[in-house]
């Protein structure tokens, strides 16, 4: 392919990107936006498969065939609630990919840069190999956490601060005896040092992270990710990479600017790792009696009232109860009900994972609000369902200074006259926080999973 065609397909696939990317910021666009995103990747990886860089077909079909092989089987077998997993191990992926690419262009003496070109030329594979090593470790760390193989409590070395300022001074001593050092074992040396370094900057930096601020960390990994593959990008020469990788990496980095405010962290602070723990660690226990309820007196309670807020989390999403959450918000509505639903900007496993859920059930966008837009309209709210969620709704974030889950904006749930809360047990959520919210005065419990339970209710109210 001509390099003219070549970068004309390029700009095609970034101006589909980015309307991609810009599709996906809202619901209703957000098929379309996918759709943008996929005919862009076709462009790129047919341009690129045409382009004079292949050097060898049988390699690349053999390859495309592996990973596009294993791409669809793991994609095709993919819960949703296993989704934020499957995107860290992806990230993973990228992260290796650079370290991989690094040492590659790093024993690839076809180049002959000189001066100031090949100074460039080893900041960019000493750059790339750090960002990749730090993305692939943290996000094993990462999928490790999310998939409960590794406790979500956070690691804390006792000096940790000391350790990190010390792995940044080692790093920026070994790139200065790499870059430009003209004997190739140092070089190398110093390469391979680093990369041993980073490897267990990322696990250290994840590590010390809570169970709660996992969704931080997971978006922000996102943002190494397009890093890593930006820096792949100017390793290989290829400007498509480099502006998706800065795509990638910036979007992550503002996606993780989000999360952060929605949970009231410190942005610097997740950037330098080790964070979510100024809290506190101290999980309070509460005792108490939790009241339960029946399907049928939940049934009576939503035939009385006239305004209703239900908040969906992950358990919603483990129970597969949107649909039903849907049939049951339209007989509702039908009976001139105000039902809306109170969205947290963490609830479930994933950015928008509720939003998705919802849309998929078909329910109308606008009675979908954020957190900010309905938290104040608790108190005149008759009955407020929540559905599997936990975290989201835990009182102690604003009572209990000590509690994990401090500072961590939550959704105002039991000041409605009515609070009904469907789970199967009194069990923790994903922060592994107990939650006073269960025993207050005006909560009832629905114990059950949340499909059965609404099912039920369902029933009971037809
Ligand atoms: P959680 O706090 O994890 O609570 C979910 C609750 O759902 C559990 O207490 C569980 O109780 C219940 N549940 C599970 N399966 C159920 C079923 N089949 N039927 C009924 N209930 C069921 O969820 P949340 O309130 O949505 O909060 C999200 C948490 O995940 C936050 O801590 C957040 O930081 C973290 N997180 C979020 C993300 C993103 S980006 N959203 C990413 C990683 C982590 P039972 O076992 O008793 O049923």
């Amino acid at each position: 392919m001509a390099s003219g065609t070549l970068t004309a397909a390029y700009i095609a696939a970034t101006i589909l990107f980015i309307l991609s990317l810009g599709g996906l910021s809202h619901p209703e666009t957000a098929r379309r936006g996918n759709l943008y995103g996929i005919i862009g990747m076709t462009i790129a990886i047919l341009a690129t498969i045409f382009s004079a860089q292949v050097s060898s077909y049988i390699v690349l079909v053999i390859m495309m065939t592996v990973g596009g092989a294993a791409g669809m089987v793991v994609a095709s077998r993919v819960q949703m609630t296993e989704m934020p997993e499957l995107v860290a191990i992806l990230h993973s992926f990228v992260g290796l990919a650079a370290v991989l690419i690094g040492y590659a262009t790093f024993l690839d003496h076809s180049h002959h840069f000189v001066g100031v070109e090949k100074t460039i030329h080893e900041v960019e594979i000493y750059l790339g190999i750090l960002i990749g090593a730090v993305t692939f470790t943290g996000s094993v760390v990462a999928f490790g956490k999310l998939r409960g193989k590794i406790d979500g409590k956070p690691m804390l070395l006792p000096a940790r601060h000391l350790i990190n300022l010390g792995i940044a001074l080692a790093c920026i001593w070994l790139g200065a005896v790499f870059v430009g050092n003209p004997s190739t074992t140092s070089a190398m040396w110093a390469l391979i040092f680093m990369t041993l370094i980073a490897f267990a900057f990322g696990v250290h930096m994840v590590m010390a992270i809570g169970g709660a601020d996992m969704p931080v960390v997971v978006s922000m990994l996102n943002s190494y990710s397009g890093w890593a593959a930006a820096a792949t990008g100017f390793m290989l020469s290829n400007d498509l990479l480099i502006v998706t990788g800065a795509l990638v990496g910036s979007s992550g980095a503002i996606l993780s600017y989000i999360m952060c405010r929605a949970m009231n962290r410190n942005f610097v602070s997740v950037i330098a790792g080790g964070f979510g723990t100024a809290g506190g660690t101290e999980a309070v226990a509460f005792e108490g009696e939790a009241v339960p309820i029946s399907a049928d007196e939940t049934a009576d309670l939503l035939r009385e009232a006239e305004s209703i807020i239900i908040v969906p989390g992950y358990g919603m999403a483990v129970a597969h109860a949107q649909n039903i959450v849907s049939e049951l918000t339209t007989t509702l509505r039908n009976e001139g009900k105000n039902v809306r639903f109170a969205i947290h900007p963490v609830a479930g496993r994933m950015p928008g994972h509720m939003n998705v859920l919802l849309a998929e059930a078909r329910l109308p966008y606008d009675i979908v609000m954020e957190m900010d837009e309905i938290n104040d309209d608790f108190p005149s709210t008759d009955v407020t369902i929540v559905i599997g969620a936990n975290d989201i709704v835990n009182p102690s974030a604003q009572e209990e200074p000590n509690s994990p889950i401090a500072g961590m904006p939550v959704l105002e749930v039991w000041k409605a006259k009515n609070t009904i809360v469907l789970k199967r047990s009194m069990a923790t959520g994903y922060a592994g926080v107990d939650n006073p919210l269960f025993f207050r005065p005006n909560t009832q419990m629905l114990f059950g999973d949340a499909k059965e339970s609404l099912d039920a209710v369902f029933k009971s109210l037809s």
